[in-house]
């Protein structure tokens, strides 16, 4: 078989064969295939897409390059949850500490940042101290101690998807529907959960666009579930706008700890209406006795009691958390109505201030971001700071930044 011929025959939109799949990927990831050859086979998918039965193939190849966890040791109902990727999505750390109160085990390998989009890894590496790195014992000590625990893909579990993933993100293929089924269902198969709750990020700050994209993912991983005896629960949310108020990695933490304190707004109503979806699923509940119950262990602290206990569980000082120390105010230039906060120029704006990568190898600098000041219908007036960036240097950003605001008269 012959790499050169598997990329000509996507590139012309054949449907290629479980053997030639498997031969690409597994080749790709012994090192055997170099990262040009692969970011041309990412492309020619990319556009020209894959059959069902080629994703689940895919899914396949990616969860059989690592373990499968070991699920009878672990004591109690699994369930997990994952994000398509957004602006200011951190709503795993928020449902992670709730479903863990309510006596559910959410155990979860995530990503790094992908192109605009945030990923948890980053998030949880601006923890001074924290361990995004676990061996299978240790993830499933953590859910049988603390109810929730988070890390990477080790070179345990789906080591491929990790290496797909990371060439994804400098390649300009992040937004395949199959490339992103195969990459999150790999993930989610590998840890055995038997309910998974997608987040199917919608909007110009996600790697889904438009709602008819957002069905056909859903659809996608609900049939691969299916193939695996698993329930999968995908709810299409709008990602037009940033997710809360902090944009960029250590500040997303500082939020999590606000909203686990009792901060309102539309980040806790998501968190709310996603953690009590899947709630009422696996206890086969009614939707209003779920939110009860979630909102409950939201408001007397056990949430934000048991966020601290994971992060200590995994060695993080919560207290050695720093953000950058350039302040830097951005002040409207006109007086009116906010009317648009433009997630995707939001994520551009702490991918140049050097919060995600723009090439594999790139450092983050985890305390630099974006804090928003004003919301959506706000009369504004001009000199009103619309939101704060956190730098590490003093260039003016805030042409840049005023351009995701929309303020009309
Ligand atoms: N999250 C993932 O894990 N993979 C993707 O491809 C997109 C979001």
């Amino acid at each position: 078989m012959n790499i050169l011929d598997i990329i000509e025959r996507k590139r012309v939109g054949e449907n290629l064969t479980k053997e030639e799949i498997k031969f690409a990927f597994m080749e790709y990831m012994e090192g055997h295939i170099e990262d040009y050859q692969m970011s041309s086979l990412l492309m020619a998918i990319t556009i020209n897409g894959m059959s069902f039965e080629e994703t689940l193939t895919l899914t396949d190849v990616m969860l059989s390059s690592g373990k499968k966890m070991d699920t009878s040791k672990i004591n109690g109902i699994q369930v997990d949850k994952h994000s398509t990727g957004g602006v200011g999505d951190k709503t795993s750390l928020i449902i992670g500490p709730i479903m863990a109160c309510l006596g559910l085990k959410m155990g979860k390998l995530s990503g790094r940042g992908l192109g605009i989009t945030g990923g948890t890894i980053d998030k949880l590496e601006s923890i001074p101290g924290f361990r995004v790195s676990l061996t299978s014992h240790e993830f499933i000590h953590n859910l049988n101690k603390v109810g929730f625990t988070e890390c990477e893909q080790t070179p345990e579990f789906t080591p491929l998807d990790k290496k797909i993933y990371n060439l994804r993100s400098v390649t300009g293929t992040v937004s395949s529907i199959p490339l992103i089924a195969s990459s999150i269902m790999s993930k989610k198969l590998a840890t055995g959960a038997d309910y998974i709750l997608i987040d199917l990020k919608v909007g110009n700050g996600a790697l889904i666009q438009n709602k008819s994209d957002g069905v056909k993912l859903a659809n996608t991983m609900i049939e691969i579930g299916k193939s695996y005896n698993k329930v999968v629960i995908p709810i299409l949310t709008n990602m037009n706008r940033p997710l809360g108020d902090n944009v960029g990695n250590a500040l997303e933490i500082l939020e999590v700890l606000d909203i686990l304190k009792g901060k309102t707004g539309l980040l806790r109503n998501l968190c709310i209406e996603l953690a009590s979806n899947l709630y009422s699923k696996v206890k086969k509940i009614n939707i209003d006795i779920a939110t009860r119950e979630v909102t409950r262990v939201l408001d007397d602290g056990s949430a934000y009691t048991k966020f601290l206990e994971f992060i200590k569980e995994q060695g993080g000082n919560i207290d050695a958390l720093e953000t950058a120390p350039n302040l830097m105010p951005i002040k409207s230039i006109t007086s009116g109505t906010l009317k648009d906060i433009k997630a995707k120029s939001i994520g551009s704006l702490v991918l140049q201030l050097g919060g995600g990568r723009k090439k594999k190898e790139d450092h983050i600098n985890y305390g630099v971001g974006v804090v928003i000041n004003k919301h959506i219908g706000d009369q504004i007036n001009e000199g009103d700071t619309l939101c704060y960036l956190y730098q590490v240097d003093n260039t003016d950003y805030s042409s840049q930044a005023l351009e995701a605001f929309t303020i009309v008269k």
